[in-house]
């Protein structure tokens, strides 16, 4: 085990490999006995989310040590604050454990070499897509985050299991990845769309769908469902295909109400923002017709937890 002074000397190499996101920098230290180890520096004001993979076998090590800074977790409905010295083991995490950074907070990040590895290559190539997206459309960028945010958190209330985060994470951050494929004169026309520039908008779905079922990383490529099916609406008056009620994945319900809400509290150019009780009334008003209606009683449930409070 690295100390933390030795810790500190290897973060000022800036040759070390590392991936940087919105949320974090994740910085390789080295290798040793199988077991991986990076610092990971978590930005202030950001959540992350830990969770135990169902197919990993009994000797996989996944374990986070708080070395600086303060980390208030979420772990079945209960909130800890954690200091350093203290650890995230997720072998014994049942379900999914929220982590909000407030301030700056370093992490001693140990892994099982051969999955870290494979992590450490698809962060980087993720956040290569994500970079994409930001040339071309800026408020998808960070719509894209604050989608995933609220989707994973309302997943967890949902279905408080193992299964399906990794997938629910990437579908719901790339939902609107197809929108790559459109030409900007038509995304980003402030005037009234034709009914041809409709037809091209709304095949942001299954083009996005196509895009994600040929990519490298494999739970970018098991998500492509979410991404075809986010604009279906539960009456079956969405698109592309018009699904009606369960025939539409519980994922694309969820990033379907995420997503609706954030639209309609969010500035654009051509119109201005509602106001959150404005854009809460608009989801009572829909559910069971555009919207799930567990669905959108679990949002509703979690924003009054939140204290309506949407950034
Ligand atoms: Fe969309």
């Amino acid at each position: 085990m690295l100390t933390l002074e030795q810790i500190k000397d290897i973060r000022l190499k800036a040759y070390l490999p590392r991936v940087i996101t919105d949320q974090s920098v994740t910085t390789y230290l080295g290798s040793a006995e199988n077991i991986s180890y990076s610092l990971y520096t978590l930005f202030p004001n950001t959540t992350t989310w830990v969770y135990y993979h169902s197919n990993s076998s009994a000797d996989f090590v996944e374990r986070y040590t708080i070395l600086n800074g303060v980390l208030e977790i979420d772990r079945d409905g209960q909130k800890l604050i954690l200091q350093r010295g203290d650890v995230i083991d997720v072998n014994e995490c049942a379900g999914v454990v929220t982590c909000n950074a407030e301030s700056h907070v370093e992490i001693l990040f140990e892994m099982t070499s051969s999955k870290f590895e494979k992590n450490f290559s698809e962060r980087g190539i993720i956040q290569r897509d994500a970079k994409q997206i930001q040339e071309v459309d800026g408020y998808t960028y960070h719509h894209c985050s604050r989608i995933r945010d609220y989707s994973l958190e309302l997943w967890k209330r949902m279905r408080p299991g193992r299964q399906g985060v990794a997938i629910l994470s990437m579908g719901s951050y790339f939902h609107d990845i197809g929108k790559l494929a459109i030409p900007l004169e038509i995304l980003n026309k402030t005037g009234k769309l034709t009914d041809d520039e409709w037809k091209v908008i709304k095949m942001h779905t299954t083009l996005g769908a196509e895009m994600m079922s040929n990519h490298p990383i494999e739970r970018i490529r098991k998500a492509a469902f979410i991404v075809e099916e986010h604009h279906e609406r539960y009456d079956g008056k969405g698109y592309p295909y018009g699904l009606v009620g369960s025939q539409i994945s519980i994922e694309a319900s969820i990033v379907s109400v995420v997503d609706a809400f954030d639209a309609m509290t969010t500035k654009r150019v051509y119109r201005k923002a509602m106001t959150t009780e404005e854009a809460i009334q608009e989801m009572k008003d829909g559910k069971g017709t555009q919207f799930h209606p567990e669905v959108v009683d679990e949002f509703l449930a979690m924003l009054e937890d939140k204290q309506n409070k949407w950034i």
